[in-house]
């Protein structure tokens, strides 16, 4: 059983990864940027899982929420960074404010880190313990388009992050990035070709069934994918 941290756990694809890890037997920390949550969520794992309150917008926030699991637990195996936001809606890089941008790497890329940052006690405690960032094929250099700015610009620099971090805990923590595809989530939208298990299926393969020396790498349905 590992102890598993996943940040944006109320819906979407964050939600589905950290109910299927409950549902395999993990011990699971559900991260809620507000833990006035609604009853049925808190109903539905009372018991059987946690919450964390986690704003990854938010250094006090990721700080007290360090502090809070280290009062609960000595360890954690797996950190998945996969709160995330897009803001992008009829904004284009020419016109999009730098309030914006700044709003949206303060959630998406700099708030993943100082995660990183605040959980790394534990995830060294742990014997092969890895980190997953939920990053995008919209953040491939290839995948950059001038009509979503902030959250292209946002998951590339998480990207960026990835790297980083794999160098500097190299043969101590596994890091790698993944991309979901294109979701049906309240940020993927309707048109999206992908059902919510379908794009955690991808995550779950990193952290429960792939190489646990594979670091340094980005992944979409266990492959490597270009940066
Ligand atoms: N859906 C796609 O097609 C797609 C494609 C590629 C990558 N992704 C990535 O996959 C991840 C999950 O996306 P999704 O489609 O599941 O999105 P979603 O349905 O919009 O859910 C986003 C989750 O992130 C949480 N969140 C947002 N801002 C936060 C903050 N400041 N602090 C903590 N939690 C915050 C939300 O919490 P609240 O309920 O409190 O708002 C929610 O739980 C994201 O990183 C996204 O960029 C998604």
């Amino acid at each position: 059983m590992s102890t598993i941290l996943v940040t944006g756990a109320t819906r979407g694809i964050g939600r589905e990864v950290a109910r299927e890890l409950v549902n395999q037997g993990h011990n699971v920390y559900f991260g809620t940027r507000d833990l006035a949550v609604d009853t049925e969520l808190v109903d539905d794992i009372e018991g059987i899982a946690h919450w964390l309150a986690i704003d990854t917008s938010n250094s006090d926030s990721i700080r007290a929420a360090a502090e809070r699991f280290g009062e609960l637990e000595s360890q954690l195996d797996i950190l998945i960074n996969n709160a995330g936001i897009y803001p992008d809606q009829g904004l284009n890089i020419l016109d999009i404010s730098r309030e914006r941008m700044v709003d949206t790497l303060q959630t998406n890329t700099f708030g993943p880190l100082e995660v990183v940052q605040e959980f790394l006690p534990y995830l060294t405690k742990a014997t092969q313990p890895r980190i997953i960032n939920v990053s995008s094929g919209l953040g491939q250099i290839t995948g950059l388009s001038a009509d979503n700015p902030s959250y292209c610009l946002s998951k590339l620099a998480l990207n960026g992050i990835t790297l980083m971090l794999a160098e500097k805990l190299k043969d101590q923590v596994a890091v790698n990035s993944v991309c979901p595809g294109w979701v049906k989530t309240d940020m993927g939208g309707e048109n999206a070709p992908r059902s919510i298990p379908e794009g955690a299926a991808g995550i779950l393969w990193l952290a429960l069934e792939a190489d646990p020396t594979l670091t340094g790498g980005f992944y979409r349905d266990g492959k490597p994918i270009e940066w």
